[in-house]
């Protein structure tokens, strides 16, 4: 899957994010979860404690990890996992997208999810999910250019800073040959 962002470069390109990455795939996360509101993890991961999470986004399958390469740097990685554990939620997936703070912007974003979303219409999923805590007006932007609608705003469900947080929910749903931007 090579480059269609608008800033990202041509040899820019999304694979199957591996086991070489954890470290610095565990460095962007660690970022977003010490000093943003983003995520709602509040101390920081060592490698060794995101393994699991790595390893259950297999290269096949409904939950994924892609992940954004350019010239041998990973620039930020994208996620399809489990919505909730019941069965009957098996065809919906949470999708999440991290890119590295200092590639934010150019497009990194957009490329990760379009390729999930390619992949995910080739698996047995009805329905994407995504919760933003709000305020977050790229995530909210990034995440309307890929038709998902919002469903609804969940009030100060995480307190993070001494501050609570609302997270509004996005929905979108996939279907053989639906095309991405
Ligand atoms: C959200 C995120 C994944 C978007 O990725 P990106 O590579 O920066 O995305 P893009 O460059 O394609 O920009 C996406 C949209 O956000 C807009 N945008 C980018 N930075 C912005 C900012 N600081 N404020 C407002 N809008 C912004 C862009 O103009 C673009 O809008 P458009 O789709 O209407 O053209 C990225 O900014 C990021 O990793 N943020 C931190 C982690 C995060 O918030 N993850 C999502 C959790 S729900």
């Amino acid at each position: 899957m090579n480059s269609k962002g608008k800033g990202t470069a041509v040899s820019t390109h999304v694979r199957a994010g591996a086991e070489d990455d954890l470290e610095e795939l565990t460095r962007i996360y660690n970022h977003y979860v010490v000093s943003t509101p983003i995520t709602f993890d509040i101390e920081p991961f060592t490698a060794e404690q995101r393994r699991p999470w790595l390893e259950s986004h297999p290269d096949h399958g409904r939950h994924r990890l892609l992940v954004a390469e350019e010239g041998g740097k990973v620039l930020g990685y994208a996620t399809s996992s489990p919505f909730r554990p019941k069965q009957a939620y098996e065809t919906s997936v949470e999708t999440s997208v991290y890119v590295a703070p200092e590639q934010v912007g150019r497009g990194v974003g957009g490329l990760l999810y379009a390729s999930l979303f390619e992949v995910l219409e080739q698996e047995d999923v009805r329905q994407a999910l995504a919760g933003i805590a709000l305020p977050n007006e790229a995530s909210r932007r990034l995440h309307l250019r890929f038709g998902f609608e919002p469903v609804g705003v969940y009030r100060e469900v995480g307190r993070k800073f001494g501050k609570f947080w609302d997270v509004a929910w996005f929905q979108r749903s996939l279907s053989p040959g639906r095309v991405t931007p």
